[in-house]
């Protein structure tokens, strides 16, 4: 990315974003943390509060995010310098910043565990084990001190070669053909999982809410994955939004974006819960979930090790699409607020990453002893440094998207935000009152809500 705004980079075309946008959205989020926090959660209601969230509050604030980005041109804390100067609005993409680090950190261990699985499928080393053995594999594995830092590592790296390409070469071209290969192997999987004797439990978990196992907690579970899973609250779509061409219908690309999310999201969960209550393996297995059910759904099929290899390669580069994303957001910024030189920017945020990560992944193992404390439903537990991460990140992306949406909705020139709706007027937008409600009272309010009844435990038991 130039300093010059007149010759950013960009992305070549509608393709071009959705496959990047789209790109940073779908990742681990919805194959690897939606069916697990589905798990324990309780299945169906919670899906059904996670759509409701999609639908109110991330499809308009993803748009919101659009809005900004392309009209100021500029990265998560630019833009808000940009069109509200001298105000403190910026704090909302500082808060941004602050957030793509804490994320990325434990992003970049996860991710390092796909590509464990994957060279674990290409020994054929989780072939004909049970979900016991399955789950003492993944446990054994996390608690390492070396082994996920090394892949950790790896990724990272991968991130950086990506990165350092640039917006069209790099973020792009390896989101365009990926994405869609990793759709179709996932179909593969919920067919077999569908079709795999004890299955239909699996559909009523899915399908049939039971209300009374919904509680606040659940429901800003299920709000803050609705961010996580949109990349929204902290700024990305705002970067990304910078390099959307003007001649872009926004709001077409945010629901298709976020459609997009919520069929991978919901066909995961199709591939996994079948296969959960069919070979009996506990729903709330926590993280683990997706390393201990799929490799024996891959042992229920033929060319297994083969599909294994494809699905932790593929889901290796959707996590890598969206870590590349959560990257820029810092990146974009100090290349653009500093003049950092985008190799500089890059290697430092990512070396400092992968050395916080890599302290975080020993809570799963040799600091598992170290607890911090963590206020939700009025009551303060205890978790380790690894989950107390995940935990924050889940409370910081509401917050976030709580300003954004106030910023659009109430500070942010009305005329300003019709323009960039409809292109200076090229556009019709039927839902711009609708939307204008909805970002200036809806969503923030809901999200005030949320936070504050689950945080503070109003309507506990
Ligand atoms: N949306 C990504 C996923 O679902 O895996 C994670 C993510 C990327 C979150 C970018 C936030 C973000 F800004």
């Amino acid at each position: 990315m130039t300093q010059n705004s007149n010759q950013r980079d960009g992305f070549s075309g509608r393709l071009g974003i959705i496959a990047a946008a789209a790109g940073s959205a779908i990742g681990l989020g919805n194959i690897w943390k939606f069916p697990y926090i589905t798990g324990e959660y309780g299945g169906a209601a919670f899906i059904l509060v996670y759509l409701i969230c999609i639908a109110f509050i991330g499809l308009p604030i993803m748009l919101a995010e659009f809005v900004v980005g392309r009209r100021a041109q500029k990265n998560a804390i630019g833009a808000f310098k940009a069109e509200a100067p001298g105000s403190k609005w910026f704090l909302t993409g500082a808060l941004g910043i602050i957030t793509a680090f804490i994320l990325l950190s434990f992003y970049g261990v996860v991710s390092g565990w796909t590509l464990h699985y994957l060279g674990l499928s290409a020994l054929n080393s989780l072939a004909d084990q049970t979900p016991e053995q399955l789950g003492n594999v993944f446990g054994t594995f996390i608690a390492d001190p070396w082994l996920p830092v090394l892949w950790q590592v790896l990724f990272m790296a991968l991130c950086v070669a990506v990165v350092l390409g640039g917006v069209k070469n790099g973020i792009e071209r390896y989101s365009k053909i990926l994405m869609p290969l990793l759709l179709v192997i996932l179909i593969v999987l919920a067919i077999r999982s569908l079709t795999l004797p004890g299955a239909a439990k699996g559909i009523e978990f899915l399908f049939s809410p039971d209300f009374s196992k919904l509680n606040m907690e659940a429901v800003l579970a299920a709000m803050g994955h609705a961010f996580f899973s949109l990349s929204l609250g902290m700024g990305t779509m705002i970067t990304y939004g910078s390099y959307i061409g003007k001649q872009e219908n926004l709001g077409v690309t945010a629901v298709q974006v976020s459609v997009a999310d919520t069929v991978i999201a919901l066909i995961a969960g199709l591939a996994i819960f079948p296969a959960v209550f069919a070979f009996g393996i506990e729903p709330s297995s926590g993280p683990g979930l997706v390393f201990i059910t799929l490799p024996n759904v891959f042992g229920q099929m033929p060319f297994g090790t083969g599909f294994s290899m494809l699905f932790f390669a593929l889901l290796a580069v959707a996590a890598l699409t969206s870590a590349i994303s959560i990257l820029e957001v810092i990146v974009a910024y100090l290349d653009e607020e500093f003049g950092w030189k985008r190799k500089t920017s890059t290697l430092v945020v990512a070396g400092m990453v992968t050395l916080v990560g890599a302290l975080l992944s020993q809570g799963n193992g040799i600091l598992s002893w170290l607890k911090l404390p963590f206020l939700i439903s009025g009551e303060v537990s205890h978790m380790n440094i690894f989950d107390w991460f995940i935990s924050l990140s889940d409370q910081l992306l509401p917050i976030g998207g709580f300003f954004i949406a106030l910023f659009v909705g109430w500070k942010l020139d009305k005329k300003a935000v019709a323009d960039e709706l409809s292109n200076d007027g090229k556009l019709t937008i039927a839902y711009l009152a609708a939307y204008r409600i909805t970002l200036k009272l809806i969503a923030p309010a809901a999200i005030a809500f949320v936070f504050l009844a689950s945080i503070f435990g109003w309507f506990s038991p």
